[in-house]
């Protein structure tokens, strides 16, 4: 990289694209420290077209224009990854794939390529790594199963060679591997700068418009924000699919975060095995899989996961603190939210909690943020302080308001089915609404207007 005198700098924050004529230890856009870091001022000529248009077209009336991307959409045949989607690849989409470096990424994309290619009639997909030699591609790529004919790989990471080749050879697919190794001739800075990411992904997105091909990228993100973050990119692509996991633990979680073309917030369960990765069509019995026998502290709670419901078991440790501030610390729920229910926990069940440690952990690696599992966390708590086991086949949900009062939650049939689905008998609810609920015979509810009441349902049925 060379730089003369004349080059003009500014500060960019790698995180989320913030710039500043001055070098800030803050980034005043997303408040994140020693992010903010020099990029030389070069913007690229655009060859007077724009990023997003395809063709350039006279204005029509809406009721005449077409909108069955439905029709068009490329099924890939893995269930839990088409649902992510909203239904399959759409034709001249652009896919980013973000997650943690070695969360399983290019696994992933490898059998999600695999797929493709042998369901697309023999239609080349084309895959381009600007991190693996030909020979690791290939190496994985027999770990995990059959190798289609029509999979091609290439490893390149100059960007005008990759639109090269995808103009000369046609393919019905394309994915990249990863954002951050690639590179425009024009631009001075390092691959991973925000600069080069950020032109990049908008000829790749120029790319797959004009072609129509679809195109998946993939986009490391690092705790520390070492390289340019996804994020800077999540408003140029169509869809953001973050793949997410504790590293520690073989489930995986592959969440819609953006999607022009279908929900948000809908999840694919996938397990890491030794033949790569394998969904799990039912998390429900997985996360519930482990559950030991009735214990005081362990609820479950039917959350709703974008349009599927799915059932966690929330834990709750409280123990007798030697601490002047006891500790406080949960895993899967936000820590402001448990503070808050111990709040109401403390004034309105007139239990004492000022000197416990309390525990709080979601089982399996989940994160939740719905307030529906807000009663659970009470009556965990609340179990596991009195050392009373809830009866095992009792689900629980439910939003709790500063006066102690639980208010009614959306989706309620949905939950209560999946409840009953998975053999559980009896489920403590919202009063509000629960009159009017349909849901399968073989399940009980115990509707209830405050906490005070649920922690008596729950005496009754433990
Ligand atoms: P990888 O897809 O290389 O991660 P990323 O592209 O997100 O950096 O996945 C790397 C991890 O996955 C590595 O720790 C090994 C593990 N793995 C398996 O457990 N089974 C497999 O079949 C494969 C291919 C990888
Ligand atoms: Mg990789």
């Amino acid at each position: 990289m060379s730089r003369d005198k004349d080059t003009k700098i500014v500060y960019v924050c790698r995180s989320c694209g913030q710039t500043s004529a001055k070098w800030l230890g803050r980034c005043p856009g997303c408040g994140a420290w020693h992010t903010m870091v020099d990029e030389p001022v070069n913007t690229p000529v655009r060859k007077g077209r724009s990023l997003f248009a395809v063709s350039q077209s006279a204005p029509l009336p809406l009721l005449e224009v077409s909108a069955d991307v439905d029709d068009a959409r490329i099924f890939i045949g893995m269930n839990e990854m088409d649902r992510v989607l909203g239904g399959g690849l759409v034709p001249g989409s652009l896919v980013l794939l973000a997650g943690e470096p070695g969360i399983g990424k290019s696994t992933l994309l490898l059998q999600i390529l695999c797929r493709l290619a042998s369901n697309q009639n023999q239609k080349k997909v084309l895959y381009v790594s600007g991190e693996e030699s030909l020979a690791q591609i290939r190496m994985r790529s027999e770990r995990l199963g059959k190798i289609p004919e029509s999979l091609w790989v290439a490893c390149e990471s100059e960007i005008d060679r990759i639109i090269k080749m995808v103009e000369e050879q046609g393919p019905s697919v394309l994915a990249v591997d990863s954002i951050q190794t690639l590179l425009c001739g024009e631009i001075l800075s390092a691959p991973g700068s925000v600069a080069q990411v950020r032109e990049a992904t908008a000829r790749l997105m120029q790319l797959a418009k004009s072609r129509g091909v679809p195109t998946i990228l993939v986009g490391h993100v690092t705790k520390e924000g070492a390289i340019a973050g996804p994020r800077v990119l999540e408003h140029l692509v169509d869809t953001v699919l973050y793949f997410e996991g504790d590293r520690s633990h073989t489930f995986r979680l592959l969440r819609t975060v953006k999607n022009r073309y279908g929900p948000t917030h809908e999840i694919g369960v996938f397990e890491m095995t030794e033949a790569g990765l394998k969904q799990v069509p039912n998390p429900s019995e997985v996360f519930l899989g482990q559950r030991p026998k009735a214990v005081p502290g362990s609820v479950v709670v039917p959350c709703m996961e974008g349009t599927r419901p799915i059932l966690v078991e929330i834990q709750a440790l409280l123990s007798p603190s030697h601490l002047s501030m006891p500790r406080r610390t949960s895993t899967g729920i936000d820590s402001n939210r448990l503070a808050l229910l111990i709040a109401v926990a403390e004034r309105h069940l007139g239990v004492a909690l000022y000197d416990r440690d309390i525990f709080i952990n979601v089982a399996g690696g989940l994160k939740i943020s719905e307030p529906a599992s807000e009663l659970a966390v009470i009556m965990a708590m609340v179990s596991s302080l009195r050392d009373v086991p809830l009866d095992m086949d009792t689900a629980v949900f439910g939003e709790v308001g500063l006066t102690g009062e639980v208010r009614a939650v959306g989706r309620a049939e949905l939950r209560l089915n999946e409840a009953a689905r998975l053999g559980l008998k009896r489920c403590i609810i919202p009063h509000a609404g629960s009159d009017r609920l349909k849901f399968s015979d073989s399940l009980e509810i115990l509707p209830v207007r405050r906490i005070d009441e649920a922690v008596a349902a729950m005496s009754e049925v433990s």
